[in-house]
């Protein structure tokens, strides 16, 4: 069996090809990946040149690329990650995120008609149901909550969810969606809340928290997002929508004070920084369908993930020093107003 990944050079997609590779070592794993800002091939280092991987820098919204990839490797399967994924980028430059998100998503889909492929699976975030009020903590995102999305990144996801269910419904195509909540692990470019306040607070700089840091959001340990996809794959219905989450809600703040305590820096290194634009307030998944169907349950807990999570950081200076020292540099600049 033949899985085309896309955006295996990011967080999410890299971890799932190794997930693949140890647990199915007859799967061949291609890899198309553009190398956008998020992409770095150094994450693949261990599985290039081994035997069943192939790595190919493409772009999911090039037509002529992807049909020649489709064409060449006629994938059993199709697994997208390939996304722009941070909300902050997506506030001050929508335009990308529509194109790569739904356009890009959209040539996927058809490449996979034109070759008859067996199993579209496109990887969602929780993001497309909006938010949740803070005082209500009995209600949790269903599959059948309304998708009411609020930033340029949720829009376009909750956009290319429809076009794949379209896809499913008007030509036949077997899909099925995942919508995950947050993940954390290794290998999640820094710009993001956990990697970012803890390569920060190693480097004894300040932890910019939004607001007052209260915003809560549901984590999952980015193995067991791996092994939900999995599965889905395997035994998921076609056409169907999979919540995948952590019953694990967190208070921003919280998440920065247990990592300054790991790593025995002071609070002091906090500074509150103006909230996002429209920020989310919470989400929390309700991951009951797919517990009951296919019997996923989350394995790691998160005290145990997040200690193994910020000592990876610890551990591999070498692969976030690397970013930093590129493209996001100027991007932190332009965005907290001091060099990183
Ligand atoms: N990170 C999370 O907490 C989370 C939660 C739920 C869902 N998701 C979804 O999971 C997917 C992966 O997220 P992630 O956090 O790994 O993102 P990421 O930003 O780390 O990785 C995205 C990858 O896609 C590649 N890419 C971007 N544009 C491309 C294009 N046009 N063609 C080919 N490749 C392209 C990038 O180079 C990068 O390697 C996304 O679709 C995201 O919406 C993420």
């Amino acid at each position: 069996m033949t899985v085309l990944v896309t955006g295996g050079a990011g967080f999410i997609g890299s971890n799932f090809i190794f997930h693949m590779l140890q647990e199915h070592p007859d799967c061949r794993i291609v890899c198309v990946d553009a190398l956008t800002y998020a992409g770095n091939l150094s994450t693949l280092d261990s599985v290039m040149g081994r035997d069943g991987f192939r790595f190919i820098k493409a772009d999911i919204r090039s037509k002529e690329a992807m049909e020649k990839v489709f064409s060449e490797e006629k994938p059993d399967a199709v697994v997208n990650f390939a996304a722009e994924s941070h909300v902050d980028r997506s506030i001050e430059n929508p335009s990308i995120f529509l194109e790569t998100n739904i356009i890009g998503t959209q040539v996927l889909l058809d490449a996979a008609l034109r070759h008859g492929t067996a199993r579209f699976h496109q990887v969602s975030t929780d993001e497309v149901y909006g938010d949740l009020p803070f005082d209500r903590p009995d209600l949790l995102f269903t599959e059948d909550t309304p998708l009411h999305t609020s930033s340029p990144y949720s829009a376009s996801k909750a956009s290319a969810d429809l076009v794949v269910l379209a896809y499913h419904r008007t030509y036949g195509l077997p899909a099925t969606i995942s919508r995950c909540s947050n993940n954390y692990g290794p290998y999640q470019f820094p710009e993001k809340l956990i990697p970012l306040m803890t390569i920060n607070a190693l480097s004894d700089r300040h932890l910019p928290v939004y607001g007052e840091g209260l915003n809560v959001r549901d984590w999952l340990y980015v193995e067991d997002h791996c092994k939900a996809i999995d599965l889905i794959l395997q035994k998921g219905r076609i056409g169907e929508v999979y919540n995948v989450g952590g019953h694990n809600e967190m208070r921003n703040i919280d998440i920065v004070l247990l990592i300054l305590s790991h790593l025995g820096k002071p609070e002091s290194l906090i500074e509150f920084v103006q909230d996002r634009k429209g920020h989310d307030r919470r989400y929390a998944i309700d991951p009951t369908k797919i517990h009951d169907e296919l019997g996923w349950l989350p394995e790691t807990r998160f005290a145990d993930g997040i200690v193994k999570t910020i000592d990876w950081y610890v551990e591999n200076r070498r692969w976030w020093q690397e970013i930093i020292s590129g493209e996001y540099r100027s991007y932190y600049r332009h965005r907290y107003g001091e060099t990183i």
